[in-house]
C-alpha cells in the first residue's frame, strides 16, 4: 500500500515570518494520514528544519548540484542538504529544465548524486501543451522517464519519489482531469515496472500542476496517483491543509 505524499513546492517565494507562520498553521494542522514535505527556498531551509523538529513534516531543497564539492559559484550540493537535516530534493522541475537549461542527462546525474547523499529525489516530469496537443505525451514522457531509468538500479529506483506535473497545469489553474493524470501515471508505472514489476508497485508517483482542494480529492482517488506537489496553494496553509485533509483514509 502506497501512503499518500502531499508536497509543497514554495519556489522563489516566502520571507522568515511567512516560513514561521506557515509551518506552525501547517504542524497544527497536517493529518497523520498522510506524508507531508515542504520544498522551501534553500536560505529558508534551516529555519523550516528547526521549525518542524519533532514533527514528521519531511523538509527538501528545490534543486541540487550534481557535484559533491568544488568550485561551483552559487550551488548546493546534495550532501549539504543532508548535513542540515533535509531528507528530499526536487530534481528536473520543468522551471529548471525549460529557464535553466536542464537536460534529462542532468536529472539523471542529480538523481544519483541525491541517492548517493541518501536524498530522497522527487524527480519532476511532464509535457508542454504543445506535446499534448500534436500527441506526443507518451513518447515524451518515456524519453524522460526512461533517461534516468537507465542509469538506476532497481535498488535505488526504490528510493526515488516521481512526480508527473504537465507543464500546461503549472501555474496556469488549468488542473489536468483526474482521468487524464492517471493514464499518464499509470503509462509511468508501466515503464517503472518494465526496470522492475515489484518495485513498481511501491514507488509513488505525485500529480503537480494547479492542485487545489477543490481537485484534490478526485487526483488523489486515482489507482496511479500517489500524493501531489503543490505550488501555490502550499503558499496557504488553509489550502495546503485542506488538500492534505482531502485524502480518504
Ligand atoms: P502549481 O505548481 O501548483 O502552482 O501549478 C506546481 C509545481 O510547479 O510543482
Amino acid at each position: 500500500m502506497r501512503r499518500i505524499l502531499v508536497a509543497g513546492n514554495w519556489k522563489m517565494n516566502a520571507n522568515q515570518a511567512m516560513v514561521s507562520s506557515l509551518l506552525s498553521d501547517i504542524v497544527a494542522g497536517s493529518p497523520d494520514k498522510v506524508d507531508v514535505a515542504v520544498f522551501p527556498p534553500a536560505v529558508y531551509l534551516s529555519q523550516a528544519i528547526a521549525a518542524l523538529q519533532n514533527t514528521s513534516i519531511a523538509v527538501g531543497g528545490q534543486n541540487i548540484n550534481a557535484n559533491v564539492s568544488g568550485a561551483y559559484t552559487g550551488e548546493i550540493a546534495a550532501n549539504m542538504l543532508v548535513d542540515i537535516g533535509c531528507s528530499m530534493a526536487l530534481v528536473g522541475h520543468s522551471e529548471r529544465r525549460t529557464l535553466f537549461g536542464e537536460t534529462d542527462q542532468d536529472v539523471l546525474a542529480k538523481v544519483q548524486a541525491a541517492l548517493a547523499a541518501q536524498l530522497t529525489p522527487v524527480i519532476c516530469i511532464g509535457e508542454t501543451l504543445e506535446e499534448r496537443e500534436q500527441g506526443t505525451t507518451e513518447q515524451v514522457i518515456a524519453n524522460q522517464v526512461n533517461a534516468v531509468l537507465e542509469g538506476l538500479s532497481s535498488d535505488q529506483l526504490a528510493k526515488c519519489v516521481w512526480a508527473y506535473e504537465p507543464v500546461w497545469a503549472i501555474g496556469t489553474g488549468k488542473t489536468a482531469t483526474p482521468d487524464q493524470a492517471q493514464q499518464v501515471h499509470q503509462f509511468v508505472r508501466q515503464l517503472l515496472a518494465a526496470k522492475d514489476a515489484e518495485v513498481a508497485q511501491k514507488v509513488r508517483i505525485l500529480y503537480g500542476g494547479s492542485v487545489n482542494p477543490q481537485s484534490a480529492a478526485d487526483l488523489f482517488a486515482q489507482a496511479d496517483i500517489d500524493g501531489g506537489l503543490v505550488g501555490g496553494a502550499s503558499l496557504k496553509a488553509e489550502q495546503f491543509l485542506a488538500i492534505c485533509n482531502s485524502v480518504n483514509e
